[in-house]
């Protein structure tokens, strides 16, 4: 029955909860591999979570990725959620189009009725021009709007996967694989320890400065990325919410 089955994701939450060493975990039903559904429960979880804490001035970071485009749809708007900025978590451009950051605040900005700030920065300048463009005015001005964000919402990427769609020559993936790289987010690649082992030459908000946002929503399912989430997950900021799908979460007890 669906009683059975809510607390039979419950305790699997509870578990996973523990052994993350989080604040907490939700997990909704099916796995996001195979049916639709799924992703647009996580969506519809990611915005109730979001709903219920963020409240009013609050600015909000975003990243790219087909789950987090998933929220807004579902984001009910409330009278306390007021006045909200909407920012792209870090600098790019070269994803699907409705699968950016900065286009994916938008699409936030309008559920909520809040504004947002646009930020492009390209992936692929060389190490110079990446070294002046980061002295750029509105580099500069995203950084210190990174340094006051209250509320991120992350995707969590398959490292070989970001790797694939990302483009990267032959030789970059192969770093990849050999530096065990496994999970992605906010452009750094992670171990299996939880070591920030590679980072995509970008703008963006930084992990150190994660320790300090109050309300962090991590969004990821799919049995493909339990490696990837654990990896993430190694290092997360203990204040971390992550939302699942049953997909990922039992094959990731199976690991405990
Ligand atoms: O950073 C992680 C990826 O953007 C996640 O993308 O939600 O489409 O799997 P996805």
């Amino acid at each position: 029955s669906a009683m059975e089955d809510w607390s039979g994701r419950a305790a699997i939450a509870k578990k996973l909860t523990q052994f993350l060493g989080i604040r907490a975990v939700k997990v909704v039903t099916g796995n996001c591999d195979m049916d639709s559904t799924a992703k647009s429960l996580l969506g519809l979880e990611a915005a109730n979570q979001f709903i219920a804490e963020i409240g009013k001035g609050k600015i909000v970071a975003v990243t790219g990725g087909s789950t987090i485009a998933s929220i807004p749809p579902y984001i009910v708007k409330n009278d306390d959620m007021r006045e909200l900025l909407f920012i792209a978590a870090r600098g790019g451009v070269g994803d699907e189009i409705g699968l950016q950051a900065n286009v994916i605040a938008a699409s936030f900005a309008d559920a909520c009725s809040g504004t947002y700030n646009t930020f492009y920065y390209p992936e692929s300048l060389r190490l110079e021009a990446h070294e002046a463009f980061r002295k750029e005015p509105s580099v500069l001005k995203m950084l210190e709007l990174y340094d006051k964000t209250d509320c991120v919402l992350h995707g969590i990427g398959d490292a070989q996967t970001m790797a694939l769609i990302r483009s990267s020559t032959e030789k970059k993936q192969l770093m990849l694989q050999e530096c065990g790289a496994q999970g992605e987010a906010f452009g750094y690649y992670f171990d299996k320890n939880g070591n920030a082992v590679h980072r995509i030459r970008t703008i963006g908000i930084q992990t150190n400065q994660l320790e300090r946002i109050p309300l962090i929503i991590a969004v990821a399912g799919g049995s493909s990325k339990t490696e990837a989430i654990l990896s993430y997950m190694a290092s997360a900021p203990k204040q971390t919410i992550l939302v699942t799908d049953e997909g990922a979460a039992i094959e990731m007890l199976n690991r405990f």
